[in-house]
């Protein structure tokens, strides 16, 4: 009786909490559609502070506090671009309350999506939960219509980091290729 409710157990829990990493495409190839479980523990990441030498007025929302950003995995040393599956999150510390901070994110996608912006990159914005792991609220190749961006005129995601270009899009400072 034991193990046949154990086994219940496993079937009904088992794989509830996987079930985004199974559809997720990332680490596999030369694709990465990304999905919640991507974003998972970030806050744990290699990090480094949000600064930038190439645009020196970062925008309303972008710097409404002090920034962090997060990788998931740093490229090879000489390498000329960020890896297809690699997950860039930052963190704008706004509130205490961890859950009302504002945190947007790139994936570097693959197969030349957003081609006419941040080649390759998809654009997120995320809710974060107290655990450290997180949501998605939008993605795409920039806010969705109707999204005020924080009342922000510089609103679309590729015209600031079109500047960084020769950095494949990443304006970060200590992210620099
Ligand atoms: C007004 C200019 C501006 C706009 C518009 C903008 N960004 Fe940024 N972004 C920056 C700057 C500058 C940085 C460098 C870190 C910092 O100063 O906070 C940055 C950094 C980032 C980073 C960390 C990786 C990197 O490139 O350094 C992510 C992720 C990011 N932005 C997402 C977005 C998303 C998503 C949008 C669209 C909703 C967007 N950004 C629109 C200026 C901008």
């Amino acid at each position: 009786m034991k193990r046949l409710l154990l086994l219940t157990a496993l079937v009904t829990f088992g794989c509830g909490s996987s079930e985004d990493d199974a559809q997720s495409t990332c680490g596999t190839g030369t694709l990465c559609i990304a999905f919640p479980a991507d974003f998972n523990g970030f806050v744990k990441w290699t990090s480094t502070p949000g600064t930038s030498d190439v645009v020196a007025d970062p925008g309303v929302v972008h710097a409404g506090g002090p920034r962090t950003v997060y990788i998931n995995k740093k490229p090879a040393a000489g390498a000329k671009e960020f890896p297809v599956g690699t997950v860039i999150v930052k963190e704008i510390h706004t509130s205490d309350d961890v859950s009302q901070r504002k945190v947007f994110a790139m994936v570097k996608r693959g197969g030349n999506y957003n081609a006419s912006g941040a080649v390759n990159w998809e654009w997120f914005e995320l809710v974060r939960f107290v655990d450290g792991s997180a949501t998605i609220k939008w993605r795409g190749v920039g806010p969705p219509s109707g999204e005020a961006y924080g009342g922000d005129k510089n609103g679309g995601c590729n015209t600031c980091h079109g500047a960084a270009k020769a950095n494949d899009y990443v304006l970060t400072k200590g992210l620099s290729l």
